[in-house]
């Protein structure tokens, strides 16, 4: 069987965040399955990925997008050093750039994404088995190869959806529609939601299934879903929540390149203390106080906006009782608000960017991780954290009440309801009193470190929805 994961992001190639993860690791634990060949095929960007490998050029081509003709180059990967073929669709001028996201034109790139990978796979003839669609940048792709005559030869091949974050949705005015390639125009209302082209909802009409990546996020869909929540009720009928796993390979404490000490099962509690002593001593933190972390996007979904207040009422509120740190970058004013708390506690480190090896670092060093997601369609810093043994403190939404349970109902973790600065502190309280049960912490460092997040599962359920 044959599967294409159409993707705007890949780890390592390019990350914004866990959809990188995710389709950096799934079709490599797919194809460990007899029988699957999964393949990946992402925009070309300005990456260093692209600098330190080598590839061949198996396609060079030209698309028209309205009054625009672009050229379309794909690129294939050699060595498929990812444990998969890696297909890197290049288009001069408008996807060879720095970052998948952050520009004017987003909605000619994605087009011209989906219309320059199609283009390639009829010209040459391929025809997978299925076209697997992540998120709503590739959402367009089951209606084009069923509604555009361009692609007729893809007509019938099978597609899955895969909801990452129904928070974005790729909405468009019907002035796009020129830069569509052209289309049976009586099959227009698929395209639309609410008077605009909405991407991610022409993905939930017209794919064979599709999937929510928590079973918890796709029950919270049917009830919101920024508007899209009778649509997903009408189509419950192909609707399948999977949770998504982690690459126990590039996560592994015993083997990670970017820790500055390693661990295991074994020796956890010594090597953790010494990564937070040596983390701590980097940022100025007290390494006997508990190190609560904070690691995601500056956006409200990940109740980044709480952080500030956290940090400052926490602080003052429990005399200094603990050590804060946040990595992390996204809305300014929340980034300023957070600087300017690193100026005047000593208990709070801020570390403002995009820092993968820190990321790592943080969660082999803290205690504890907090999240306090307003959203959280799966979250994967929580299952990082507790194979790297830091306690998890999640509100209790989405794919985290699917993966963390509270220690007072037999979890390793702490939950709260509501995302609100009290509650994040309440949380943090309960958690200093762990702390200081020595025993107690330490066994849920250890009962952390044993979950099974791994992918194999999670792999074989999208392999059978694909041959359903
Ligand atoms: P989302 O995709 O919504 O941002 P996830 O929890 O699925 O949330 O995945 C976030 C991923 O991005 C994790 O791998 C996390 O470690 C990483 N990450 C987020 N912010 C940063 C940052 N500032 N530096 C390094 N890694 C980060
Ligand atoms: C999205 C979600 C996040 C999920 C990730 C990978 O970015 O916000 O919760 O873990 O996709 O599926």
């Amino acid at each position: 069987m044959i599967i294409f994961h159409l993707s705007t992001e890949c780890y390592p190639v390019a990350k914004v965040g866990g959809l990188a993860d995710v389709v950096g690791a799934l079709p490599k634990y797919q194809n460990k399955i007899k029988g699957i060949d999964a393949k990946v095929v992402m925009p070309w960007y300005n990456k260093s990925f692209i600098y330190d490998h080598e590839f061949d050029i198996v396609f060079d081509g030209f698309i028209h997008q309205g009054p625009t003709m672009l050229q379309v180059q794909v690129m294939k990967e050699k060595t498929d050093v990812l444990g998969f073929e890696l297909y890197l669709v290049k288009i001069p001028g408008l996807l060879d750039r720095e970052n998948p996201y952050g520009y004017q034109d987003e909605s000619f790139q994605f087009l011209a994404f989906q219309h320059g990978v199609l283009h390639w796979l009829s010209a040459m003839q391929i025809r997978p088995d299925v076209l697997h669609c992540h998120d709503y940048h590739t959402g367009l792709v089951p209606f084009m190869i069923e509604h555009c005559p361009e692609f007729s030869f893809l007509k019938g091949v099978k597609t899955v959806g895969t909801i990452h974050n129904g928070e974005y949705q790729g909405v468009m005015g019907w002035n796009m529609i020129s830069y569509m390639p052209a289309f049976d125009t009586w099959k227009w209302g698929l395209l639309d939601w609410e008077g605009l082209i909405n991407p991610l909802a022409c993905m939930i009409k017209c794919s064979h299934a599709f999937t929510a990546v928590s079973q918890g996020y796709l029950e919270e869909l049917f009830i919101s879903f920024r508007g899209l929540e009778g649509l997903v009720r009408n189509e419950y009928q192909k609707a399948y929540g999977i949770i998504n796993g982690i690459d126990t390979e590039v996560w592994n404490p015993e083997t990670d390149p970017m820790l500055d000490y390693n661990f295991s099962q074994e020796n956890a509690i010594e090597q953790k203390k010494k990564n937070k002593e040596k983390l701590c001593g980097e940022y100025q933190l007290n390494p006997e106080l508990p190190l609560f972390a904070f690691i995601g996007r500056f956006a409200t979904e990940k109740g980044a906006d709480l952080m500030p207040d956290v940090v400052w009422r926490g602080i003052q509120q429990t005399q200094g009782m603990f050590n804060i740190m946040v990595l992390g970058s996204g809305n300014a004013y929340i980034e300023n608000r957070l600087r300017e708390l690193d100026h005047i506690y000593t208990n709070f480190a801020v570390d403002l960017g995009y820092k993968e090896y820190l990321s790592h670092k943080i969660y082999a060093s803290a205690d504890f991780l907090l999240m306090p997601s307003r959203v959280e369609p799966c979250g994967l810093n929580q299952m990082y954290s507790m194979r790297y043994g830091t306690v998890p403190i999640v509100r209790y939404t989405g794919g985290l009440k699917d993966t963390v349970q509270d220690i007072s109902t037999g979890g390793a973790g702490l939950n709260f309801t509501y995302p609100g600065v009290d509650d994040v502190i309440h949380a943090i309280q309960r958690a200093i009193n762990i702390y200081r049960q020595k025993e107690l912490m330490e066994n849920l460092i250890l009962s952390n470190m044993k979950f099974d997040f791994s992918w194999e599962k999670s792999a074989e359920k999208y392999i059978d929805l694909y041959k359903k």
